[in-house]
């Protein structure tokens, strides 16, 4: 029989329904922050999700979840996980049962989600500097006002300032300090100082504190070497925490940190929080920094996340062709995907649609119809390209979260 392209479609459709038994999911809207996900489990396991899928094992999840905030309980830090890495609301609610101050958002889409979903102590990391954007935030404050924004330049003061003046609401701030990264932020010691005194003068804004993010210490490989640059870097915040202080601001919160420093910035006096992203998910670009005390591979926290993927092609004896390319599958790390359980095995890139496995010599090759889990290079952005996430315990699907916050252009 031969099909035309709508004919095939709606046959794989007819397919999926089958071996479901339920309607198919429906398509999501793509409109932030909620996303329109079929959020039913019933009756799905690994061998019937429909493939490409995003997947958390929720054992793994569940240990990475608690293994940071008994770290953090045990160094008297607090914790501000970071949503940039999931941008999933059920996600957040878990970490906030775990004892998290609050959730960070690099986004407003992701910032409108979490305040949606209920999340207090919300702290936009990202500086925003478009009008229509901070209206969006001012309206999140108006709704929860313990949504707080970071501030690295006197641009995003001038314009936070007016809109909150105009919608009659406080916001507390925190001075977003360059470190090191060069990304955003002000220089620290005195621009930031200046900085903080210039908010000052705005009477809705109110400073509550500093906030440093250090990327270029967060994947440094090598614990030794990573400790001195989180140090070094950690240690121009404290400073400019103190300064703020001694010059009159009651200056409480230090947010900063990362998955591959966590164990470093809770030992730096005056550090108060930790924003943790990529610690529920991990990845590869992170296993292969090492440990303080694991060794090369970075083992603190688990392997939860991964994409399914289903052979569909075994047509050659050294190779075969996977459902995930670079649609399903961020590859834009130097890291390829980790086929699960499957050695000898290597992904290569094969288009927007497929993965081509290939094999080291005496390795298995699967065959078509099998379906592999991968190990993914980076998990933020491959998180991005899903809509849900399937949360798995064993073989079986327990619940689906939907993504409620992909980066949309247009959106934001
Ligand atoms: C501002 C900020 N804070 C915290 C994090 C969390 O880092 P990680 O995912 O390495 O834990 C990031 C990650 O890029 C970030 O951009």
């Amino acid at each position: 029989m031969r099909l035309d392209r709508r004919g095939f479609l709606a046959a794989s459709f007819a397919t999926s329904l089958l071996a479901h038994g339920k309607p198919a999911m429906t398509a999501p809207a793509r409109t932030a922050p909620t996303c329109n996900v079929e959020l039913d489990p019933t009756g799905l396991t690994k061998q019937n999700i429909p493939t490409p899928a995003l997947l958390v094992d929720l054992d793994a999840f569940e240990f990475n979840v608690k293994s940071m905030a008994e770290h953090c309980r045990k160094s008297g830090r607090g914790f501000r996980p970071h949503a940039k890495t999931h941008k999933c609301p059920e996600i957040a609610k878990r970490q906030m049962a775990a004892g998290a101050l609050g959730i960070c958002a690099a986004t407003v889409p992701e910032a409108e989600a979490l305040v949606a979903a209920g999340i207090t102590g919300v702290l936009m990391t990202s500086p925003i500097v478009e009008p229509v954007k901070i209206a969006r935030m001012i309206s999140l404050v108006k709704r929860e006002k313990t949504t707080m924004l970071s501030v690295g330049h006197p641009l995003e003061v001038e314009l936070l300032s007016q809109a909150a003046a105009a919608a009659g609401v406080d916001v507390d701030v925190l001075v977003d300090v360059d470190i090191g990264d060069r990304r955003t932020g002000i220089l620290p010691g005195h621009p930031a100082l200046e900085l903080a005194q210039f908010i000052a003068k705005h009477k809705r804004l109110h400073v509550r504190g500093v906030q440093s993010y250090a990327g270029h210490a967060s994947h440094v490989v090598g614990w030794e070497a990573r400790e001195k640059s989180s140090r070094e870097a950690m240690g121009k915040s404290v400073a400019t925490r103190e300064l703020l202080n001694k010059s009159g601001f009651d200056a409480g919160i230090l947010s900063g940190g990362s998955t591959g420093t966590y164990n470093i910035d809770s030992t730096i006096d005056g550090v108060t929080e930790l924003q943790v992203g990529s610690y529920v998910f991990m990845d590869i670009d992170y296993r292969r920094i090492g440990g303080k005390t694991s060794g090369e591979n970075y083992s603190d926290f688990q392997h939860s996340l991964t994409v399914l993927a289903t052979v569909v092609n075994a047509t050659h004896a050294d190779r075969v062709s996977v459902d995930a390319g670079t649609k399903a599958l961020d590859t834009t790390t130097n890291w390829k995907p980790e086929a699960k359980g499957w050695p000898g095995l290597t992904y290569n890139r094969g288009g927007d649609e497929f993965g081509i496995l290939t094999l080291e010599p005496g390795a298995k090759l699967p065959k078509i119809g099998d379906r592999i889990e991968f190990i993914v290079p980076h998990c933020d952005p491959n998180v991005n390209l899903y809509d849900r996430i399937y949360a798995t315990r064993g073989d079986k699907v327990e619940a689906i979260w939907p993504v409620a916050a992909r980066r949309e252009p247009s959106i934001g």
